[in-house]
C-alpha cells in the first residue's frame, strides 16, 4: 500500500507520518516512511535550487528528477511488501510549482507540462491525505524572517492550497481538518488508513 500525505508548510505532515508510521509497525507491518525532497543528493540540490529561488522550470525538472529517483526506490519497498508513507509527492510539485508558474502561464497549461514529465515514470499512489489548514495558522509554525515575507508566504501558501483543492477532486484525496489538536487530526488519519487494511 502506497500512502501519500499532502498539505502546505505547517500542516502537520511530518509529525502525522511518523505517528502512523509507528501506529502500523505496531500492527506488524513493514513501513517506509519516506519525504520529498529526499534526503538524497539531489535532494539536497532541491533544496538548494529552492533557497537560491531557481526559476520555477528548472525546480520543476529538480523535483522531477528526485522523484524519478524516488519512485524506484518507493516501487522496490512495495515489492517487499511494504507499505510507504510519503511525506510530499508529485501533488506537491502540482501544486506549489503550478503557483510559481501561472505567474508566467495559464495554469492549466502549467499542470500539462508537469503531467506529461510524470507520466512515464508515474506511479499512482493508493490513498492521499489532504491534510487542510488555515494558511496563516500555518504560518506559525513555519520560520520566518520578517512580517513582510511571513505575509507573502502566507498569501503564497493560500493560492497553493486552492491548487491542491481542485487537485483533490480530480484525484480523490482524502481531506483531514488540520485546524485541529493534533492527537484529533491522526485520529482521523488513523481512522481512514485503517479502513484500507
Ligand atoms: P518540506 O518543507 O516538506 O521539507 O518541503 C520543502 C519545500 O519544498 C516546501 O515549501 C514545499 C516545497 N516543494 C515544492 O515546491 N515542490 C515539490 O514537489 C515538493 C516535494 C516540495
Amino acid at each position: 500500500m502506497f500512502i501519500v500525505l499532502e498539505g502546505i508548510d505547517g500542516s502537520g505532515k511530518t509529525t502525522i507520518g511518523k505517528r502512523l508510521s509507528q501506529y502500523l509497525k505496531s500492527k506488524g507491518f513493514g513501513v517506509f516512511l519516506t519525504e520529498e525532497p529526499t534526503r538524497t543528493w539531489m535532494g539536497m540540490d532541491v533544496r538548494r535550487a529552492i533557497e537560491e529561488e531557481k526559476n520555477p522550470f528548472s525546480q520543476a525538472l529538480l523535483f522531477f528528477a528526485d522523484r524519478a529517483e524516488h519512485v524506484m526506490d518507493i516501487k522496490k519497498h512495495l515489492d517487499f511488501g511494504d507499505i510507504v508513507i510519503s511525506d510530499r509527492y508529485v501533488y506537491s510539485t502540482f501544486a506549489y510549482q503550478g503557483a510559481q508558474l501561472e505567474k508566467i502561464m495559464a495554469l492549466e497549461d502549467a499542470l500539462l507540462w508537469l503531467d506529461r514529465i510524470y507520466e512515464p515514470f508515474r506511479l499512482d499512489p493508493d490513498t492521499v491525505i489532504f491534510l487542510k489548514i488555515d494558511p496563516r495558522r500555518s504560518m506559525n509554525f513555519v520560520n520566518s524572517r520578517d512580517f513582510r515575507e511571513k505575509f507573502e508566504r502566507a498569501e503564497f501558501l493560500s493560492r497553493v492550497q486552492d491548487i491542491y483543492m481542485m487537485l483533490a477532486e480530480k484525484y480523490d484525496f482524502y481531506i483531514v481538518d488540520s485546524n485541529r489538536n493534533l492527537e484529533e487530526v491522526y485520529e482521523d488519519v488513523r481512522k481512514i488508513i485503517d479502513k484500507q487494511l
